[in-house]
């Protein structure tokens, strides 16, 4: 669907770009801009910029740029055209009728949230009514010892042992097939392509996001059969790892801490215990975006995963990425059950506080783990034990952890704290030299790519490139160029642009600004992906930090590129002279041999 440019400028009017940035990154505001840790790459400093009175956002180190549209479209993974739908609705606009074209390719994301709210609907109904739902709430009730208000408040459902219910269902509703086989609550026949029910006679745990949207679902079986769980996979309304279970219950109380867990049933039982802090990832490892979701709600993150061998290991690398994003972490190690669910179903919620309450720091907890795997008698061993805990004291950033950590450590392996300080610091040295070159490579790397991958051209003609990024950085940034331009006073038309890229925006930029609604930045978003965004919004933002933008500057800039572009067709008509004089060579020599031969 094509938008209205006016409608699209409205939402835009009416969003605070830095109320919205706000929900995804901390911002901290340096003069005129807010500055904040980038939500599109790692970072440790920040280099994500936001200028409120531009309403655009930059990333210095990610060249992620553009309007609160293309934000959108990277934070939330849509399309153009839903990422306004999403504003609007955040702006109480609703979003123009689709226009009489009937089938749009893709299904948009207010269509599945629609449609997965009707399917909660469904399960729970399924669920609460004796007929449909017994084996469900048998299952719920007596075997996992759930209350009927624990069992209300998570919406929890139950899908019917049938390949037809919910797809009937939701056929009457107005749905299509393929609407629901892109949600992922309908699978598709092979034979007929006609859909049929994704859970079967399994309970129903729905995944609603921290704004009580219903996103998507989770299904168990009711036995020891296999797969225990079913998940909703990514839709253009969903993707896994950036959503947290029952964030939309801890957010209310977290600020202090979260306690991450990794199964549905593990959340239940705590938020039944009266820790509804507790969330949990669905069902994958936790990724650098689930970090950045606890960075923005909580201080404290206590890991709490399954007491076996994978659960552990997995709970070191929770302790890796939540550390990279600065956050305090501690790790429970549960004895005598297998999970939180059966901890506290077994010793009661008091004595889960307690264990909550001694939690070990990250540190602590590596510690012993190093501790208990050498024999610290013999002195190799020590030295070895010595030599882990250094490395990992070496990993802290902050100066003050690490010599907390340097007391710790001495106490334990009975050394004086300065042997162990000259090596922690020799390794921080080694570590910030290696990080730094590595650091240094990866952008290098990026840019090089990032270039590649825009603007192939540039590669070729470094000099056009620069030029062309020149001009349009400063047709972006200043309206009276684009009338000069417009108006021919300004000698520049699109044949000038060496670079196809650098074509494409002219075109774009002057199409725009010839027709009624005249230049809109924004605009520029429907035909450019939110990368090509970035590059868009990184010309203009380097013509802004420069102070030379008057006109002798910006006609300079033109008539270089024009000049570039002369000489480029000089060499290809001497080319095409050249050509036509080989050819008329061969002919004449070609000629004279047939005549020999005759
Ligand atoms: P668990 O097997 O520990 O499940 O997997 P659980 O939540 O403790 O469930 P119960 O107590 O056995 O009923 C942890 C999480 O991994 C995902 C689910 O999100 C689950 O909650 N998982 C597990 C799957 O996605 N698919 C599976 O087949 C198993
Ligand atoms: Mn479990």
């Amino acid at each position: 669907m094509r938008l209205p440019e006016n409608f699209v400028q409205e939402v835009l009017d009416r969003t605070d770009i830095e109320e919205l940035v706000s929900r995804y990154v901390t911002l901290r505001r340096t003069g005129s801009n807010l500055v904040g840790l980038c939500p599109f790459h790692s970072e440790k400093t920040p280099s994500f910029t936001v200028t409120p009175e531009k309403k655009m956002f930059f990333c210095f180190g990610c060249h992620a740029g553009g309007s609160a549209i293309t934000f959108v479209q990277k934070a939330e993974n849509l399309d153009f055209t839903d990422a306004v739908a999403f504003l609007a609705d955040r702006a109480g606009l609703t979003m123009p009728k689709e226009s009489n074209q009937p089938d749009e390719p893709g299904v948009s994301r207010k269509r599945i949230l629609d449609m997965n709210l009707e399917a909660a609907r469904f399960f729970s109904a399924c669920l609460w009514d004796p007929a449909v739902g017994k084996p469900g709430m048998r299952y719920l009730r007596d075997i996992r010892k759930l209350d009927d208000a624990t069992i209300k408040h998570f919406g929890l459902g139950y899908a019917p042992d049938s390949f037809g219910s919910l797809t009937d269902y939701l056929r009457k509703k107005g749905f299509t097939d393929a609407e629901m086989q892109t949600a992922f609550l309908c699978g598709k026949s092979a034979k007929t392509g006609r859909s049929y029910d994704y859970f079967r006679n399994r309970v129903i745990f729905p995944i609603i996001d921290p704004t009580g949207k219903v996103v998507g679902f989770g299904g168990r079986v009711l036995d020891d059969s296999k797969p225990k769980y079913l998940n909703t996979s990514d839709t253009p309304a969903f993707k896994k790892s950036n959503h947290l279970f029952a964030l939309n219950f801890a957010r209310h109380s977290c600020a202090e801490r979260m306690i991450l867990c990794e199964g549905y049933m593990d959340v239940i039982a705590l938020h039944a215990a009266g820790f509804e802090n507790a969330v949990a990832t669905l069902g994958t490892a936790i990724t650098p975006s689930h970090a950045r979701i606890f960075s923005k709600y909580t201080k404290q993150v206590v890991i709490s995963y399954d007491a076996d061998e994978a659960g552990q290991n997995a709970a070191v690398r929770a302790m890796r990425v939540l550390g990279e994003v600065g956050m305090e972490v501690r790790v429970l190690k549960l004895n005598d059950a297998k999970d939180p669910d059966e901890y506290i179903r077994k010793f009661g919620a008091e004595r889960f506080r307690q264990v909550l309450d001694s939690s070990r720091t990250g540190f602590e907890y590596r510690l012993e783990s190093i501790l208990s795997r050498h024999d610290l008698t013999v002195a190799n061993e020590k030295i070895k034990a010595s030599g882990e805990i250094c490395a990992e004291i070496a990993s802290y950033w902050s100066g003050v952890e690490r010599e907390v950590y340097l007391a710790r450590a001495a106490e334990r392996l009975g050394l004086p704290v300065e042997a162990l300080r000259t090596d922690v610091e020799r390794m921080r040295r080694r570590r910030m030299n290696e990080q730094n070159e590595k650091e240094r490579r990866e952008a290098q790397a990026s840019v090089k790519n990032f270039g590649d991958r825009i603007n192939p051209d540039a590669a070729k003609d470094p000099r056009a490139a620069a030029l062309e990024e020149a001009v349009l950085g400063m047709l972006l940034l200043f309206g009276e160029y684009r009338i000069e331009v417009d108006s021919g006073r300004i000698p520049l038309t699109a044949e000038d642009f060496i670079t196809e890229f650098h074509r494409r925006v002219f075109e774009a930029m002057m199409k725009m600004q010839n027709s009624p609604g005249g230049f809109r930045y924004a605009m520029l978003g429907e035909s450019f992906t939110p990368d090509e965004m970035g590059r868009i919004e990184k010309m203009e933002v380097a013509r802004r930090e420069l102070t030379h933008n008057g006109p002798e500057v910006f006609r300079g800039a033109v008539s270089g590129l024009r000049e570039l572009r002369a000489q480029k067709d000089i060499k290809k008509e001497d080319l095409g002279a050249q050509l036509a004089y080989y050819r008329e060579k061969k002919a004449k020599i070609q000629k004279r041999e047939g005549s020999e031969q005759k």
